[in-house]
């Protein structure tokens, strides 16, 4: 956990909602990922999800009564929320978003927010209608209006049994939104491409020559990108990994079908970050059908042809957008990746040694650009990545958007 981390102060406010239960996890991935959470809940909320499970997933009293004499002074209306960076109420019910647009301070939490000087942002969960009725639709508008932000509400399956719109998003969905909350929008504006993973490239209709790429680190830079302010588009290869959250993802196998989607999204992109393991070689001429043990008596020789350079064709392009490069390692890291940077015509090249991050979920990366190379440390992936961002965003010429 880093000292920064540690300094996300949030109050989580929790309001009466059968998605309350998620709250409970939502709790829990705050304060892995250093956040301090203070908890207050309304009564109906203790009617869903006791005081006593949010107090021990957050390591903090749950708050619950206004008139609680342990606040100090009797202040608790603004004492408990006057150190806090952002409050996030999830659930919202419908009740509680119509008392916030009027300024009504009933109840601990709405007193809070009432009382607040920092952002506030609310995750809706309610019955579709609910959340259709002109009355919620007009509420939802005018706490907009007033600086709210939104976490979903998404559609699906209801805890009701109906289906449609007021589902609260999932608690990580939730975690993400209050992430990117505390990042800087040094990217606002810019519009990125990212390509992750692995290519695969056939060889008849059921096999194929891949690597071992997970995809961990473009994705995470993808995610850091968006969280930065970014309009993010991820140009994927086959990974397990679930597409970060608004996100736009195009998903691919092989070199060429990446560079066919790289050709069409580049133009609208201020920044190319080529993170994928792309194969450099593809089989000249891949079977129609499945190749048979039988078929090949003395052996197999696969002929393989050289695939396009991604980076390099984006690089060599009239008005290139700022580009990232991306070089994994075994050995000589600082001599091949400044040779690797010079070669490809780049501004950054990120330079890891392979045998450090393949796969893992913390790496170790170094830039290279013309001023020589800049030592991330070691952290996760998701670290490294805001760092490279930050980078990035430092680079760019001001003003081109
Ligand atoms: N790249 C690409 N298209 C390719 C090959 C690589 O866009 N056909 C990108 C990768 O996404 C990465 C960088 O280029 O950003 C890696 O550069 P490259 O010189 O191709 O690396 P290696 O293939 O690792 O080179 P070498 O085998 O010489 O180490």
């Amino acid at each position: 956990m880093t000292a920064k981390m540690a300094s996300k102060r949030i109050l989580l406010g929790l309001t009466g909602g059968i998605a309350a239960y998620k709250s409970a996890q939502l709790a829990r991935l705050l304060v892995k990922s250093g956040y301090d959470v203070r908890v207050a809940m309304t009564e109906s909320a203790c009617r869903f999800i006791t005081p006593v499970t949010l107090q021990a997933l957050s390591g903090q009293t749950a708050w619950t009564d206004l008139w609680d004499a342990r606040i100090p002074d009797n202040m608790g209306h603004i004492e408990l929320s006057r150190d806090r960076e952002l409050i996030v109420v999830a659930p919202a019910s419908a009740n509680f978003m119509a008392k916030v647009v009027h300024g009504l301070a009933d109840d601990l939490l709405t007193t809070l927010c009432l009382a607040r000087d920092c952002p506030l942002m609310v995750a809706p969960a309610m019955n579709r209608q609910m959340w259709d009725n002109p009355a919620t639709q007009r509420n939802a508008a005018q706490l907009r209006k007033d600086g709210v932000l939104f976490a979903g509400p998404d559609s699906g399956d209801q805890a009701c049994g109906e289906t449609g719109m007021g589902r609260m998003l999932e608690p990580e969905e939730i975690f993400e939104e209050i992430e990117a909350f505390f990042q800087p929008k040094v990217l606002a504006g810019r519009r990125v491409l990212v390509t992750a993973g692995p290519t695969v490239e056939p060889i008849d209709p059921v096999r194929g020559i891949t690597n071992s790429s997970s995809g961990k680190m473009g994705y995470a830079i993808a995610r850091a990108a968006r969280q930065a302010g970014a309009q993010v588009t991820l140009v994927s290869g086959p990974t397990a990994l679930a597409t970060p959250a608004g996100v736009a993802r195009i998903d691919v196998q092989s070199a060429q079908q990446m560079f066919d989607a790289v050709k069409k999204a580049v133009p609208a992109a201020d920044i190319f970050i080529a993170v994928a393991a792309v194969a450099d070689y593809r089989v000249a001429s891949q079977a129609k059908q499945k190749i048979k043990k039988g078929d090949r008596k003395a052996g197999m020789t696969l002929e393989l042809v050289e695939n396009p350079d991604i980076l390099g064709y984006v690089a060599k392009l009239p008005k290139p957008p700022f580009c990232v490069g991306f070089a994994a390692e075994t050995e000589k890291l600082a001599a091949h990746a400044m040779e690797k940077r010079a070669k490809k015509g780049i501004p950054l090249l990120a330079a890891n040694l392979a045998q450090h991050a393949l796969g893992a979920d913390d790496n170790e990366i170094t830039l290279f650009d013309a001023k020589g190379e800049h030592l991330l440390g070691r952290g996760s992936k998701i670290d490294q990545a805001r760092k490279l961002v930050a980078h990035v965003a430092a680079m760019l010429p001001r003003g081109k958007r």
